[in-house]
């Protein structure tokens, strides 16, 4: 059996549930409970505080775990990073108050820096050679300056939403971080088919996700050419309609071209054009 690590509440609990859920797993929400049975699946699912997961993998208290990068940098934990998910996507940034000058790193010595990051922090001033006091906050970091706290504060940022509202600046960039399936290195080894069994279903739910079913008519004498459009997957599949010289072809095109690729069926003369979500993609 495998033990899944998810956060408990947060802003990856949500996607990390759902994704085990399109991946087959018949598992409870975890509202009630710190660990749950998955009914399908040899597997466990523990809902635990984000910051606590890296530790709990290194452990091996939990075998494998879906978190942000950034919590795996923080923590300096030794585990494999077996498939980053795409999701939940957020930067490590330092951020000063609305119309304080910053040039650069320098402009932080002797500063007080309030931040839930630490060690990414204290890596941050090391390279640039600045020396700053850090003052640890576990949470709603940017009201720091605000209130006297701290001059800067290291936090993460996803929409830039909080630290507008909080009248600070994002000056620099620390790291970029997404959710990544993490697991603990000798769990790899031990566990290996139930491991990569659940990152082939995940990484099949991820590409379907990037992916849409197209189908629509064209007249025959357009299939050539509609097949140059369509960046198919091998061949696009052309069926005879009922209908004297028209054909229905049917492909996958990828999220990200999808309006351009449209644009030019139109243009080449296809009609009744379908557009149907991929639940799972296997290729
Ligand atoms: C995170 C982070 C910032 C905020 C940034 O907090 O600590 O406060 O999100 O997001 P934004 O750029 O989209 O506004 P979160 O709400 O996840 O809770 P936390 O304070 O527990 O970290």
């Amino acid at each position: 059996m495998i033990k899944i690590a998810v956060q408990k509440s947060g802003r990856l609990y949500e996607d990390s549930l759902k994704l085990l859920k399109d991946c087959g797993l018949s598992v409870e929400d975890g509202l009630d409970t710190l660990k749950a049975q998955v009914r399908n699946f040899d597997a466990e699912v523990l809902f635990l505080r984000n910051s606590d997961i890296p530790k709990y993998l290194e452990d091996g208290v939990a075998d494998i775990a879906i978190l942000g990068e950034n919590v795996l940098i923080e923590k300096n934990v030794d585990i494999a990073v077996v498939e980053k998910l795409g999701f939940s996507k957020c930067r490590l940034s330092v951020a000063v108050p609305k119309g304080v000058p910053f040039n650069g790193p320098q402009d932080l010595n002797g500063k007080k820096i309030a931040t839930s990051y630490p060690h990414s922090l204290q890596q941050y001033l090391n390279k640039h050679n600045v020396t700053a006091s850090i003052h640890l906050i576990s949470g709603s970091v940017e009201i720091a300056p605000n209130i006297g706290l701290a001059d800067a504060i290291c936090d993460l940022v996803s929409s830039g939403n909080t630290l507008f509202k909080n009248g600070l600046e994002e000056k620099e960039i620390l790291l970029k971080s997404e959710a990544v399936l993490a697991a603990n290195k000798k769990s790899l080894a031990e566990k290996s088919v139930l491991i990569e069994e659940l990152a082939f279903r995940i990484r099949s739910v991820l590409k379907a996700r990037k992916n849409k079913y197209i189908l629509f008519n064209i007249p025959n004498d357009k299939v050539a050419e509609a097949s140059q459009i369509l960046p198919v997957l091998k061949s696009p599949t052309v069926l005879p309609l009922l209908e004297e010289g028209w054909s229905s072809m049917h492909s996958v095109i990828n999220d990200e071209d999808f309006w351009t690729v449209l644009n030019k069926l139109e243009k080449c003369g296809a009609q009744g054009i379908l557009v149907i979500p991929i639940e799972k993609m296997i290729v």
